[in-house]
């Protein structure tokens, strides 16, 4: 009898949640194969079919109700083909800087779609797009960012708490946060001044489960002159999976600037997030995927808002020794990694949830069977499978790489070197560990290294960085 694994307990008092959950294993395990030890196959050419149909015909009915989300629709295809190691033909790229230069707002920011209100949200998909297609110089994008309005924009949303709105009249996000703050750091925008305040926020928002939720209640009183309160404030909501992703990746861009808070410093409490992170993955009855929230379901997106988290950790010095048995070719290989995997989850299962359950028959990825495959699900479970394939560390070789080629600044940048310094360095430095990488399947199923903040690959992230900081990259000397 094929091997089976215990299902989720359900406390013999079946609910709704506890009937979906167990109808949920009865899917995954029915995509399990049986008999057979053949590893799981990405099927790479049906993705990219799925990717390219997208981009060359447009998106299908079903997306009408994403016209909000033209630049995220753009992101998830692009950086997928990124992900899978295609690059697009000049033609190709010339269309997309035209699509996107379209949705920029005449105040600053890019809005969903042509014509419509600037938004965090679409600012980074719209900026990550052209890192991906764009080029200095006339029509390519880069040079017709207009930064200055950028960074108004941006001021115009912050809050007397150090955090901001998503966008004008709209509500406070750490997604927003996260958004934002990527964009200031590809373009060389980020000041003391945009982020005061801001890592506080981003700690109020952890919650007593130790993951982070969407917001907290404000931090200041609503007089007129506004003024802090003294106390924290309560996180709003649950803590997320998503907005976890975004807290962290936020907390970690903003180290830079810690010695600049004030005291009492603000503080993430990383034991119990990453003891709620480790609870996100699923058991064996869920194939090892992870899910958004306590007693939810599993879900292939989970794989890169959660998966990647696991990757932020290592920015802050959280970790564990990495003592690797043989760094070599072998570690394509299948092979029982029980015991030398010193991971604090389990890469080798997530990769199995993606390859076996995420990817769809007829292309694309998605959520979990028998759902359709979409854009966002497509590239959130190949960033996922590349976050669980490759372990991205900072290097401080690269560091020092970095630091010799560094060229201060001509008085081109307001800003003050020190910080710009620092930002760029903190971005730049991560580097596979070699011997580090751990591919379900052997070579065949490798997929691209992606940066594990911006989620761009290293090459497109230097590229932009290295023009908006005008420095020179060293290239990466590959050890023999
Ligand atoms: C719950 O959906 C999902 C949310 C409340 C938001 C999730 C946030 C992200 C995925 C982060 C997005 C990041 C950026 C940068 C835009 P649900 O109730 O359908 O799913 P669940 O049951 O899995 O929680
Ligand atoms: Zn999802």
């Amino acid at each position: 009898m094929a091997f089976r694994p215990a299902p989720s307990p359900d406390d013999s008092f079946p609910t709704e949640t506890s009937k979906l959950q167990a109808e949920t294993e009865d899917i995954l395990i029915k995509h399990l194969p049986t008999g057979s030890s053949s590893p799981p196959v990405l099927q790479r050419n049906s993705h990219l079919q799925f990717l390219v149909r997208n981009l060359v015909q447009g998106f299908p009915a079903p997306y009408t109700s994403q016209d909000a989300s033209q630049p995220w629709l753009m992101y998830w295809t692009l950086q997928g083909f990124s992900t899978l190691q295609v690059a697009l033909d000049p033609a190709n790229k010339q269309k997309v800087i035209d699509t996107v230069m379209a949705w920029q707002h005449p105040d600053g920011g890019f809005g969903g779609g042509p014509g419509q209100a600037a938004h965090l949200l679409p600012t980074y998909a719209a900026v990550c797009a052209l890192a991906i297609a764009g080029r200095p110089g006339p029509g390519g994008g880069w040079d017709q960012i207009n930064r200055k309005k950028m960074y108004d924009f941006f001021m115009s949303l912050k809050q007397p708490d150090g955090s901001f709105l998503v966008a004008h009249h709209a509500e406070v996000d750490v997604r927003g946060i996260y958004c934002l703050l990527v964009v200031a750091q590809l373009l060389d925008l980020l000041t003391p001044e945009l982020v005061a305040g801001t890592a506080s926020f981003v700690a109020s928002c952890q919650t007593y489960e130790g993951g982070f939720s969407s917001a907290s209640q404000p931090f200041y009183s609503n007089t007129s002159p506004s003024t802090l309160l003294q106390s924290p404030r309560p996180p709003l909501g649950e803590a997320h999976g998503g907005y976890t992703f975004c807290a962290l990746a936020a907390w970690t861009m903003l180290q830079p600037f810690s010695k600049l808070a004030p005291e009492p410093k603000p503080k993430v409490d990383i034991k119990t997030l990453v003891r709620w992170l480790t609870h996100m993955q699923g058991s064996e009855a869920e194939l090892g995927g992870f899910k958004g929230r306590t007693n939810k379901l599993v879900d292939g997106c989970y794989s890169w808002w959660v998966g990647g988290a696991f990757g932020l950790l290592e920015a802050l010095g959280v970790g564990q020794p990495h003592e690797h048995h043989k760094p070599s070719e072998d570690d394509d290989e299948q092979e029982n990694w029980d015991d030398v995997d010193d991971s604090l989850y389990n890469r080798k299962a997530l990769q199995e949830y993606i390859l076996y359950a995420g990817q769809h028959p007829a292309g694309g990825l998605r959520d979990k069977p028998p759902k359709q495959s979409d854009a966002y699900h497509t590239l959130s479970c190949l960033a996922g499978l590349s976050s669980a394939q490759h372990r991205m560390v900072v290097s401080q070789e690269r560091r020092e790489q970095l630091i010799s080629a560094w060229t201060p600044s001509s008085g081109a940048s307001s800003l003050p070197d020190g910080i710009r310094k620092a930002v760029f360095l903190d971005a730049l430095s991560w580097a596979e560990e070699e011997g580090g990488s751990k591919v379900v399947g052997g070579g065949v199923n490798r997929v691209n290294a992606t940066h594990p903040i911006y989620n761009l690959t290293m090459t497109h992230t230097e590229g932009i960085m290295s023009h908006f900081y005008a420095q020179q990259i060293p290239p990466r000397i590959k050890k023999a």
